[in-house]
């Protein structure tokens, strides 16, 4: 028998396919305001702003936008939007925009559900409960992080230059529309990181030693997708049926980690990326072959990627992430974004040091000790074989 275990797929409804966004109508809301977050005016100039509007406007709402979320989002913002959200008392909080963006309108919303919490420390799990002002939609604008059905945000601490990642099921998005047009305004750079953050959730999930059945069913297929359209997708980023392909892998990617969680290529992602400031999806594309070596040395990790392999009919998994890697031009090494290695070698025991506690660690197959990390991030910074 199959120990007991929990899984959680979404909010009310994942909505996807053609005209998805008209599902915006049928939000059940009670005062029809609605406050939608933004990562700056790309979705403005592209109009679909304005088509989100249109469409709620037509049933009635009154809106409010904030558009200042930056790539990896501070605390600082999330306070601004919290004040902004109780000035406005929203219904409906609807997040367009990349895992920034899903994030930070998430830890506003917390901050908006309950003022008399006033600090990031203060957000630990188990929350108090949400929704009882508003429930929150997301709208993904690029195929990555899976924040839409995933029940994790990461929030920066712009004084101590530390990621917080909590996990909570509250934060479990209530509906989530994947409509792919939004997504070909991503730039290729942008296209590829993603897409590879998608792809290492999926295979951090499959080797994560609380996986199970249902978790690997999901995480499989995001795999398979991840590695048949997200070529398409940064080639020809017009391309809907590719940009469709991987909003959907990331989505599916995202129900897989959000119940099983990551491995060890985040927590050295989110230690270097709070550090040096390297963007998430790149951090991970560089070190995720690293880590599939270095988890290989278990057996039944082993197995996994060799299932894996099969699958994806390529002889040898890190040679086929590698490859990926090459055709989308990122690096092989960390070297191409922090250029003082003076910088990065008086910085290995630190980064070892968070990435040893970061919450990612504990489901990985193989758990290193901080030496273990260290030698991990020399490694992905220097290069060479594990
Ligand atoms: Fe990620």
């Amino acid at each position: 028998m199959l120990p007991m275990r929990p899984m959680k797929l979404g909010g009310d409804f994942i909505m996807f396919g053609e005209n998805s966004l008209e599902y915006l109508q049928q939000l059940p809301a009670k005062t029809k305001r609605a406050f939608i977050v933004l990562g700056g005016n790309f979705m403005e100039e592209a109009g679909y702003l304005k088509e989100i509007t249109d469409l709620l406007e037509e049933v009635g709402y009154t809106i409010e936008t904030f558009n200042d979320v930056e790539p990896d989002p501070s605390f600082d913002t999330v306070q601004k939007g919290a004040k902004a959200m109780l000035a406005f008392e929203p219904d409906w909080i609807i997040a367009v925009g990349g895992g920034s963006v899903m994030d930070a309108a998430k830890a506003m919303w917390i901050f908006y559900e309950h003022p008399e919490l006033k600090t990031l420390e203060e957000i630990v799990s188990p929350l108090p409960k949400l929704r009882n002002k508003a429930k929150i939609a997301c709208i993904p604008t690029s195929s990555g992080t899976g924040s839409e059905v995933s029940r994790s945000i990461v929030i920066t601490d712009k004084e101590t230059h530390i990621k917080h990642g909590i996990g909570d099921m509250e934060l479990m998005p209530d509906i989530a529309i994947l409509e792919p047009k939004l997504t070909t305004t991503l730039p290729k750079g942008m296209t590829a990181a993603t897409g590879m953050d998608a792809l290492t959730h999926a295979l951090e999930a499959k080797v994560s030693n609380r996986a199970n059945v249902l978790a690997d069913v999901l995480a499989e297929k995001a795999i398979k997708d991840v590695f048949a359209y997200l070529p398409t997708a940064f080639h020809e980023p017009d391309n809907l049926k590719a940009r469709e392909g991987m909003l959907l892998a990331s989505c599916i990617a995202g129900m897989s980690f959000t119940n099983v969680s990551l491995g060890i290529v985040h927590s050295l992602a989110h230690a270097i990326g709070g550090k040096f400031g390297v963007p998430h999806g790149l951090a991970n594309a560089i070190i995720l072959p690293y880590i599939v070596s270095y988890n290989s040395q278990d057996e039944t990790a082993k197995q996994l990627y060799q299932e894996v392999a099969d699958m994806l009919e390529v002889a040898d998994l890190v040679t086929a992430i590698q490859e990926l890697n090459k055709e989308l031009g990122i690096p092989t090494t960390l070297q191409a974004f922090i250029k003082k290695d003076e910088a990065f070698d008086a910085s290995v025991k630190e980064l070892a040091k968070l990435a040893k506690a970061d919450g990612c660690t504990k489901t990985n197959p193989v758990i290193p000790d901080e030496a273990g990390f260290e030698e991990l991030f020399n490694k992905v910074y220097y290069g060479g074989t594990i």
